[in-house]
């Protein structure tokens, strides 16, 4: 990404700060994992999105005193130790080259450049990125200084600048699209490798290192999320991810999983049978989930309320399975159906924006209807990502083998 689109990004936020206020954004640190060693880090999004910056502990500060705008990067310091154990800090000069923001300090300083702001000027606001998933998740680096801050200096007000940043990573520019393209088409070299390489009687996981393999070498930032290799009843559990049962000739495999370019994810979800023939049985499923998904598809646009995706792939599935004599009520679905159809995708796999709205160009949706037939052992799940555009869609990961007849050719002339 150029650093004119994070400069943009930050002028945005601004836009929404009032007069006489800091806002502040951590870049985030790698939990602990066991003894000396740490998670792997990535940068919180929020902060990537508004500096370019994927390093750890650097913080944002931007302020916004008597109409005059200051923005600065608290960095590392250069340690000569650690940069032969671990290598070099990011410099003041890549620093300000990624993001454009020309104050550099360091990290040290953070606490009196504030300190002296709120002190000099009546500051009225502090705007933090104070996300929360759930009522009882763990602290943050923000809730945390919230609270210091608020011990420290009652006379200021708390603002949360979460929603103003997931409304603004709503809409996709085309660098961001061009960014979930490239995750998208490593991600379908990463499957047809793999389906190039599946046998019945491999172990899940020897069928996903195939997809590994081409993600490792195309160079990726990392995975979109932890594969989903599940082959025969396994396929019927949503988020099965272990990945470490022996696949049986007649079984079908579903593979939801993705690659990350940039730290832009890819999120794409495909199922076929491990002897690359479908059986008639899993033919008629297979085609029922297809069809839910292409009218799905079908129905984005701009002005759609987000909410009737899953209205429609709910009709086209309780139909087809009363049909096929599945079930007998529309509300026996979901028995078979049990997740959303959508979510958004971007920075995050399943990224931020409200979902109580109309559909607006820019905006990238997956589509991934299933269903999923314990008794029968079939878990079907078909995942495309989807951009909104002016007059319609556009399916970017079209190119990915889905109908069963391109899958069986595939299979058949590897
Ligand atoms: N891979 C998770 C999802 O499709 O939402
Ligand atoms: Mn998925
Ligand atoms: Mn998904």
């Amino acid at each position: 990404m150029k650093k004119e689109f994070f400069i943009t990004n930050r002028e945005n936020v601004i836009k929404e700060m009032k007069d006489n206020s800091i806002l502040v954004i951590f870049a985030g640190e790698a939990p602990q994992k066991s003894a000396d060693e740490a998670y792997a880090f990535t940068p919180n999004r929020n902060f990537y999105y508004l500096t370019g910056s994927n390093r750890e502990k650097m913080i944002l500060m931007i302020s916004n005193i008597n109409n005059k705008i200051s923005q600065t990067l608290f960095i590392e310091k250069s340690d000569p130790v650690l940069a032969k154990w671990v290598g070099e800090r990011m410099s003041s000069s890549e620093a300000s080259e990624i993001s454009g923001i020309q104050d550099i300090q360091y990290l040290e300083d953070f606490e009196a450049s504030i300190n002296r702001l709120i002190l000099t000027y009546e500051v009225e606001n502090l705007y933090l990125d104070l996300e929360r998933r759930e009522f009882d998740s763990l602290p943050t680096r923000a809730t945390m200084f919230a609270k210091l801050v608020s011990e420290r200096y009652p006379q200021l007000k708390i603002k949360n600048i979460y929603h103003v940043l997931e409304n603004l990573r709503l809409i996709k520019t085309e660098e961001e699209v061009a960014e979930i393209r490239k995750a998208i088409s490593i991600t379908k070299d990463g499957i047809e490798n793999l389906m190039k390489n599946a046998k019945p009687g491999m172990m899940e996981y020897q069928i996903e290192a195939y997809f590994d393999f081409v993600l490792k070498c195309a160079g990726v930032t990392d995975y979109a999320f932890k594969t989903i290799a599940a082959s025969g009843v396994n396929g019927t559990v949503l988020h099965y991810s272990d990945n470490n049962s022996k696949t049986q000739d007649g079984d079908l495999i579903l593979f939801d999983l993705g690659a990350q370019w940039n730290y832009y994810n890819g999120d794409i979800s495909r199922t076929f049978p491990l002897n690359g023939k479908f059986t008639e049985r899993q033919k008629q499923i297979y085609n029922l989930v297809l069809k839910a998904q292409l009218e799905t598809i079908k129905a984005i646009k701009p002005g759609v309320p987000y909410t009737r995706l899953n209205e429609i792939t709910k009709e086209v599935l309780a139909e087809g399975l009363k049909e096929l004599g599945i079930i007998k009520e529309s509300t026996e679905l979901s028995k078979y159906y049990y997740h959303n159809v959508t979510h958004y995708l971007g920075l995050d796999t399943h990224d931020v924006g409200s979902r109580e709205i109309e559909l607006k160009p820019g905006m990238i949706l997956t589509v991934e209807p299933g269903l999923y037939i314990a008794e029968e052992k079939i878990g079907i799940r078909i995942e495309d990502n989807v951009l909104v555009t002016e007059d319609g869609n556009e399916n970017l990961s079209k190119d990915i083998i889905k109908s069963i007849e391109d899958i069986e050719a595939f299979m058949n002339n590897r």
